[in-house]
């Protein structure tokens, strides 16, 4: 694991924020271990077109999933300073991994919104027929606390499945996700629970959308995939209209996007996933 400066979002800084006014007009800070948070962006984009948005993608640091709980929360402060010198009126953890491990201490530390990712297992829960339901998660997740509690408030409406799947992210960070080695990886994750009559699969992290298609081809038409942005974009709309912080102006809102590591791998992943060229800026 690489050597990490230590970054705590200080009392200081904190007590700056807290004295700082955000404007409607200020940007919406998304963020995520790599490209994984812009299906979440994409969906944000979509249902708050005025919405500026800065996205950032920790690639240097990718997976989180395989990293310790202050490794993470580290992360997660850096970035949200960052956002707040550009002046944010929110931040959205698009990372099931970043929110599970340091969503709390950041909400402690900063006093604008601060909108996580939560797996969709209670809808999950209800949908399964079989009442065999499974989330696939990273290692990371898989192993927090908060996460099992969240698992355990549904287990008396349905069996709930927790499938960590080291070596996805990285496959799709690489841009390989319709590989071969992908589609191996993804069903010796997959069978078992499909042998296991496992009919509804949430998603548990926000790389994994970006392999719906694979889960799909693996899993048949019969089984559900359940995901995650359009809850979180309709929090994030509740959170900004209750704070009066929604964009009042009738332009088209801009994007821009940022990544800790640059490179054409990065460029034409992002390029890719977003549907059109752009620019990709370096973090910090
Ligand atoms: N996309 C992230 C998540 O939702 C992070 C995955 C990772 O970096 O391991 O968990």
């Amino acid at each position: 694991m690489p050597k990490q400066k230590k970054t705590n979002i200080t009392a200081e800084n904190s007590a700056a924020k807290n004295k700082r006014q955000v404007t409607n007009s200020d940007p919406i800070g998304i963020f995520d271990s790599g490209v994984g948070g812009l299906s979440i962006a994409q969906c944000i984009h979509q249902q708050l077109p005025h919405e500026n948005l800065l996205y950032v993608a920790d690639t240097l640091h990718a997976p989180y999933g395989d990293k310790s709980t202050e490794f993470i929360q580290q992360r997660v402060n850096e970035i949200a300073q960052w956002f707040i010198e550009r002046s944010a009126k929110a931040i959205v953890v698009a990372c099931n991994t970043a929110t599970v491990n340091a969503i709390d201490q950041l909400r402690n530390n900063i006093s604008i919104p601060v909108i996580g990712v939560e797996p969709a297992i209670k809808p999950a829960a209800s949908l399964s027929k079989n009442k065999k339901v499974a989330i696939l998660v990273t290692k990371a997740t898989a192993e927090n606390q908060r996460f099992l509690a969240l698992v355990a408030q549904y287990r008396h409406i349905s069996d709930v499945i927790i499938q960590p799947c080291p070596g996805l992210v990285e496959l799709i960070e690489r841009n390989e996700n319709n590989s071969a080695e992908c589609e191996l990886l993804l069903s010796a994750y997959l069978q078992p629970l499909l042998d296991k009559g496992v009919d509804t699969i949430v998603l548990g992290c926000t790389h994994y959308p970006l392999v719906k298609g694979l889960i799909k081809k693996i899993c048949g038409n019969h089984v559900v995939i359940m995901e995650t942005a359009l809850p979180v974009t309709e929090q994030l709309q509740r959170q900004l209209t209750r704070n009066n912080l929604i964009n009042s102006s009738t332009n088209k809102g801009t994007s821009s996007f940022y990544s800790s590591k640059h490179g054409d791998i990065q460029q034409a992943l992002f390029n890719h996933i977003w549907q059109q060229p752009l620019q990709l800026n370096s973090y910090p």
